[in-house]
């Protein structure tokens, strides 16, 4: 079968364009063919630019593509509106640093459904100002899973919600359903959901971490948090990589709250009894004694 790669970097910019305008990349300067367009490849992960930035467009649709290796992130959307993605394909080797799949930051009412993302990064990362953001129908793996973050990085007011992640399979992934904050950061991240998904292999598959920050970095006393809440997942089933199935290390500044977790059914690779570990969350669980020890006494 053959395949289109689109080894052409390129930035479309919306402001002020008409709604329904098609935007044909081959007639912003990409030849298309495979190698004249092919970015620097000797450049710094900072300096490797995104594949295809989108910026300021409403009423965007990314259809039918695949983007094979692109040096940094494939795709970015940001501050636009009413965006669908659908039938793309995104593919980089495991092991290629920041090659996420999509990027969302200031976006609203972005649909993601039928598609396919394997790389080294995030299959999506949903970054702050994102709202009504829907994904369903990804097969995401290799890569970093579906992650809401890293939000409130230098202390930045950071704001999420309603994002919904439905019927997702994760593949030998390093993580599943994600939320990472810094410490210190300021605004919310709520009213997230994760249902349905099917599990291979997945590392951490449920996980929440406040206290994310980079290799090298050292933590600072944490004094505030972006704050987490109205958080379900529900009927995350499969295998686990690693015995810990669920890691929600929550700020103790604003701790996690209404965190919701029903109908979880993983088993480990190896056999052994999965484990949870939970550090300052309120919330409730169908799942018995095991994950009901995860949670504070209200
Ligand atoms: C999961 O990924 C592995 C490669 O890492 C592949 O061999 C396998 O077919 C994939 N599983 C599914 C169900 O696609
Ligand atoms: C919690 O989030 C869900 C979406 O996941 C939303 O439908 C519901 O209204 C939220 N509840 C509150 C109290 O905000």
């Amino acid at each position: 079968m053959e395949i289109m790669h689109v080894v052409f970097v390129l930035t479309i910019l919306c402001f002020g364009l008409a709604n329904g305008q098609i935007y044909d990349v081959l007639k912003f300067g990409a030849k298309g063919d495979g190698t004249t367009d092919d970015s620097e490849p000797k450049l710094s992960a900072t300096q490797r630019p995104t594949q295809l930035h989108f910026q300021g467009c409403s009423n965007l649709q990314i259809t039918g593509i695949t983007s094979v290796n692109s040096p940094k992130n494939h795709i970015s959307i940001s501050n636009c509106k009413n965006v669908v993605i659908t039938k793309i394909k995104l593919v980089a080797p495991d092991l290629s640093p920041n090659t996420d799949g999509v990027d969302i930051s200031g976006s609203s009412n972005v649909n993601i459904f039928d598609t396919i993302i394997g790389t080294g990064d995030d299959c999506v990362a949903i970054n702050t100002g994102s709202i009504n953001i829907y994904i369903t129908r990804m097969f995401c793996g290799p890569g970093h899973g579906i992650s809401v973050g890293s939000l409130g990085r230098n202390g930045e007011e950071s704001e999420v919600e309603n994002v919904l992640v439905t019927d997702c399979t994760f593949n030998k992934t390093d993580n599943g359903a994600r939320i990472k904050t810094w410490p210190n950061g300021k605004g919310y991240a709520r009213n997230i959901a994760f249902k349905n998904i099917n599990l291979i292999d997945t590392k951490n598959p449920i996980i929440i971490n406040q206290n994310y920050i980079d290799k090298g970095r050292i933590l600072d006393v944490e004094k505030s948090a972006v704050a987490i809440s109205n958080v379900t997942f529900t009927d995350i089933h499969g295998t686990s990589q690693l015995d810990e199935i669920v890691k929600i290390d929550c700020s103790k500044v604003t701790y996690c709250k209404n965190i919701i977790l029903d109908q979880i059914d993983i088993t480990t690779v190896n056999g052994k009894k999965p484990i949870v570990e939970c550090n300052n969350v309120y919330g409730k669980s169908s799942n018995g004694n095991e994950i009901d020890g995860c949670f504070m006494q209200q």
